[in-house]
C-alpha cells in the first residue's frame, strides 16, 4: 500500500502502482490509451516480441517540486527516441501524442505515488512497445501493444549523490558498432547481463568499451559516460551507445557554465588526465566514479570518493530545474495540474 511506503528508503526497484496505461495497435491505427489495473498481459506464446525480441522502451520521471507542482522532465524526447528504436526494430512508432497522453494519464491515476518533495524519490515512467503478432517465422510482427508502467523509485546507485567503482569490462560486448545500442531495446540489456552481474556482484557496475577494437570508452550498462578534463566537458561518440537525454541536458547546463564540451572518441587511457568521471542516465542522474579498474591490464584510475566540484554544479544545476528550484529556461518541464 502506497501510506507504507518510506520514500526516502526508496532504491530503484518496482513498487507496484494502481494503474498502468495501454494502447494496443492492430490494422495500422493506434487506439487510444486507457488505464487499467490489471497488470498482465494476454500475450500469445508465439509474439514476435517473445520469439524474436522486437521490443523497446524508455525512461522518464515526474518531479513533485518545491512548489508541490509535478514536473515531467523531456518527455517528447523520449517519446522521440521510442519512435527511433521502433523504427530500428521494424515497430510501428508510438505518435507523439499519443506517447504524452499516456504518460500524463499515468500520472493522473496515480498521484498518490509519486514521491513528496524532499525524499529524493521519484516517479518513474518505464514505456514499453512490444510486437503481439504470433509468428514462427522469422520478421517482424503487425500488432504492438504500448505500455506505461509507473513506479515511485529512489536512486540507482545506493546513496543520493556517492561515488561508485566501475570495472572495465573486455569478455562481453554490450552492441555492435552498427547494431541496436543506438536504440532502448531489451536484447542490449539482456546481452550485458553476463558482465553487470559479475560487477554487481563486486559493488561495482562496469565500463562497456567499443566491441570493434576494445580501445574506447562506449557507454555503462545503463548511462552514458562523461568525464571532466581540465575546464573540457568530454562525452564519447559512438554508434552503439543510446543517445541519453540526461547527457544532452548536462552538456547544455556545462556549456551554460562555460565549460567546454566535446564529443568524440575517448580511448580508455585519456581516463588519466581526467579530475571526474561518472555515469550519467534518467535513473544513475549523474554517479560519480571513485575509480575505474581495468583488471586485465591491472590499472586503476583513481578520481577521489567525493564528487568532484564540476559534476556537482551540474548535479545540482539539473536538480534545480527537476524540483522547480530554478528557472526552467530551456522548457524541459512539462507543469501537470494537480
Ligand atoms: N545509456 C543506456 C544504455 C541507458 O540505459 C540509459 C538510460 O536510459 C542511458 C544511456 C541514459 O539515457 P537517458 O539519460 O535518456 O535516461
Ligand atoms: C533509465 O535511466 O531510465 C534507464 O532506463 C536505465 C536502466 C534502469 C535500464
Amino acid at each position: 500500500m502506497k501510506q507504507d511506503i518510506d520514500w526516502s528508503k526508496l532504491g530503484f526497484h518496482y513498487t507496484e502502482p494502481d494503474y498502468i496505461v495501454r494502447a494496443g495497435y492492430h490494422d495500422g491505427v493506434w487506439e487510444e490509451p486507457y488505464a487499467t489495473k490489471d497488470k498482465f498481459l494476454h500475450l500469445h506464446v508465439s509474439a514476435t516480441c517473445l520469439q524474436y525480441g522486437q521490443e523497446a522502451f524508455e525512461g522518464l520521471k515526474a518531479f513533485r517540486g518545491v512548489d508541490g507542482k509535478i514536473r515531467i522532465f523531456r518527455w517528447r524526447d523520449n517519446a522521440r527516441r521510442m519512435a527511433q528504436s521502433a523504427k530500428g526494430l521494424f515497430m510501428a512508432p508510438v505518435p507523439e501524442e499519443l506517447f504524452g497522453k499516456a504518460i500524463r494519464l499515468a500520472l493522473e491515476k496515480n498521484l498518490d505515488f509519486v514521491p513528496p518533495y524532499g525524499t529524493g524519490a521519484t516517479l518513474y515512467f518505464r514505456p514499453l512497445l512490444i510486437g503481439t503478432t504470433p509468428r514462427l517465422g522469422v520478421g517482424p510482427g503487425r500488432d504492438f501493444e504500448f505500455i506505461v508502467i509507473p513506479s515511485p523509485i529512489g536512486p540507482y546507485y545506493p546513496g543520493k549523490f556517492h561515488c561508485t567503482t566501475f570495472i572495465v569490462n573486455r569478455y562481453v560486448d554490450r552492441a555492435a558498432p552498427y547494431g541496436t545500442g543506438q536504440f532502448k531495446v531489451g536484447g542490449n540489456y539482456a546481452s550485458s547481463f553476463r558482465a553487470t552481474e559479475a560487477a554487481h556482484a563486486m559493488g561495482c557496475d562496469c565500463i562497456f568499451l567499443d566491441a570493434k577494437q576494445h580501445k574506447f570508452i562506449d557507454e555503462c550498462s545503463a548511462a552514458n559516460f562523461i568525464g571532466i578534463k581540465g575546464n573540457e566537458y568530454l562525452t564519447p561518440k559512438s554508434s552503439a551507445i543510446l543517445p541519453s537525454i540526461t547527457n544532452d541536458s548536462l552538456m547544455t547546463l556545462a556549456k551554460e557554465m562555460g565549460l567546454k564540451v566535446t564529443r568524440r572518441r575517448i580511448r580508455l587511457e585519456e581516463l588519466a588526465d581526467m579530475s571526474e568521471a561518472a555515469a550519467c542516465g534518467t535513473a544513475a542522474v549523474i554517479s560519480p566514479m571513485n575509480k575505474v579498474v581495468d583488471t586485465e591490464k591491472g590499472v586503476t584510475y583513481s578520481f577521489g570518493d567525493e564528487p568532484g566540484p564540476v559534476l556537482s554544479q551540474l548535479y545540482h544545476m539539473l536538480k534545480d530545474i527537476q524540483y522547480g528550484r530554478s528557472e526552467d529556461t530551456h522548457g524541459w518541464c512539462e507543469i501537470v495540474n494537480n
